[in-house]
């Protein structure tokens, strides 16, 4: 799978991700008070295994997201706790570290697929741009192409040519994939990855999230708040409510019968929406 790790040799870490009493304290927005986006969280993701962190705006997912992947704007945030990736101390290591994690092991899906692609390149060389950084350019064209099959796109010339205009929203996402499995990560991280799609496009992402971990064995982390993708595709959810763990358990403990309180209310509200429209909580957990 990936090259180096630094999990020394015969030593298999036993979690992707391990998250311990995370806090992370905004300053305030024009002299008004600073905002607790992350008020200890903690959270397991084990290798291979699916979490979602799901909850309502503002809850605090896409900061949690950030402290994973090592992005959090550290010169503005006040951060505590500790947050693991495959063994790597994420809030205190150096870029270098940081960027052979994102780079290799750790794959990233966000909500802008436009944004991931440069307008002015074909996303063909766009996608072997992101390979040869790290990995012998021999190995570039079967390894797009292989990323490209896997995110359910034909990687016919034709198609390697597109610039990100021409690709349809679907299209720009399965692109954003492949870019993200193109080193065969060992954890994939989805930040609301199917917020700009229709309801159709959003089960087929579930669908090819749930094939990619059967085929590669890649665990992954979802932050959502669309509570129907977080039942589909992760064995535990966990519920952020203002930035605290308000509920965690497997999907169908959570979305089926959740507790009292703020995880309830979530539940409830995905129930009278459109959003809840006929899935079965839990159902395909
Ligand atoms: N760069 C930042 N500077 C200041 N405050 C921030 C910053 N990023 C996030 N926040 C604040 O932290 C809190 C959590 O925001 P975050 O973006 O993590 O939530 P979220 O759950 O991802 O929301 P959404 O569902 O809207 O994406 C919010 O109150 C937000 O305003
Ligand atoms: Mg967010």
């Amino acid at each position: 799978m990936s090259g180096s790790s630094p999990t020394p040799p015969g030593r298999t870490a036993p979690t992707s991700l391990s998250i311990e009493g995370l806090r992370v304290v905004w300053p305030g927005r024009d002299e008004g008070a600073d905002v607790a986006a992350l008020g200890g969280v903690s959270l397991t993701v084990p290798a291979g295994g699916a979490v979602a962190v799901a909850g309502e705006s503002g809850s605090g997912k896409s900061t949690l997201v950030a402290c994973v992947l090592g992005l959090l704007d550290r010169r503005r945030a006040r951060v505590e706790g500790r947050v693991e990736v495959f063994g790597t101390d994420v809030l205190r290591a150096s870029d270098r570290e940081l960027a052979a994690l994102r780079g290799r092991r750790v794959g990233y899906v966000g909500q802008l697929f436009h944004a991931a692609f440069d307008p002015l390149f074909t996303v063909g060389s766009q996608l072997a741009e992101a390979h040869r950084a790290h990995a012998p350019a021999a190995a570039t064209d079967g390894a797009v192409a292989e990323a490209l099959r896997l995110a359910g796109l034909d990687a016919g010339p034709d198609l390697l040519r597109l610039r990100p205009h021409e690709m349809s929203g679907g299209m720009l996402q399965r692109a954003q994939v492949a870019a993200a499995i193109l080193h065969r990560p060992d954890l994939l991280v989805l930040d609301e990855p199917t917020a700009a799609l229709d309801a159709l496009r959003r089960r087929e992402f579930a669908t090819l999230v749930a094939e990619l971990r059967a085929r590669t064995g890649a665990a992954v982390l979802l932050a959502t708040h669309d509570l129907g993708l977080a039942a589909r595709l992760a064995d535990r959810v966990v519920v952020l409510h203002r930035g605290r763990v308000a509920a965690a358990g497997t999907a169908a403990e959570v979305l089926g019968s959740p507790p009292d309180g703020q995880a309830r209310a979530l539940v409830e509200a995905w129930r009278r929406t459109a959003g809840g429209g006929g899935e079965a909580p839990g159902g395909a957990a």
